[in-house]
């Protein structure tokens, strides 16, 4: 199983940005403890952050047609602008998981509206550095039950 979590822009910033709405923790804290939930080689975690969004759109494409590809994308201000990275994930048809670390829902109105929640897995919100590893968390127990399904 292969994960890539990706980050968009200003998110490089956190721990520094805003940490009453984002917390303290810091992007390299989150893959530091991400890294440290997996137990085994049969995940491969990968992080990438960019404020450029056709960086986020070429690493979405690059995925494509790869076996066992999971994303988990918090795509920060590309959330309510982005019917580019959208696009790309529906064209690679690749499953991921929206993360948010502030809750969308309870902030300014044009938050509220996500270009990605209607195709994702599901998403996470509100719940701060603890939803990458919620996310993480779901996708090992469904590489759990295909591995007991056989
Ligand atoms: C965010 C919420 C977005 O509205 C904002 O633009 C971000 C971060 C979050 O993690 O809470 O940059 O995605």
């Amino acid at each position: 199983m292969n994960i890539t979590v990706l980050n968009g822009p200003n998110l490089n910033l956190l721990g520094q940005r805003e940490p009453e709405i984002y917390g303290s923790t810091t992007l390299d804290d989150i893959q530091t403890r991400m890294n440290g939930y997996i137990k085994d080689g049969s995940v491969v975690l990968e992080f990438m952050q960019s404020n450029k969004e056709y960086e986020l759109v070429e690493v979405i494409q690059s995925l494509m047609g790869k076996k066992n590809q999971f994303i988990i994308i918090n795509p920060a201000a590309f959330t309510h602008t982005s019917v580019a990275i959208r696009d790309a994930l529906q064209a690679t048809q690749i499953p991921f998981i929206e993360v948010h670390l502030s809750n969308i829902y309870a902030r300014e109105d044009f938050r509220k509206k996500s270009y990605f929640s209607d195709i994702a897995i599901g998403t996470i919100s509100g719940l701060g550095a603890n939803g990458y590893l919620l996310a993480l968390n779901h996708l090992l127990t469904l590489r759990d039950r295909c591995i007991t399904l056989g």
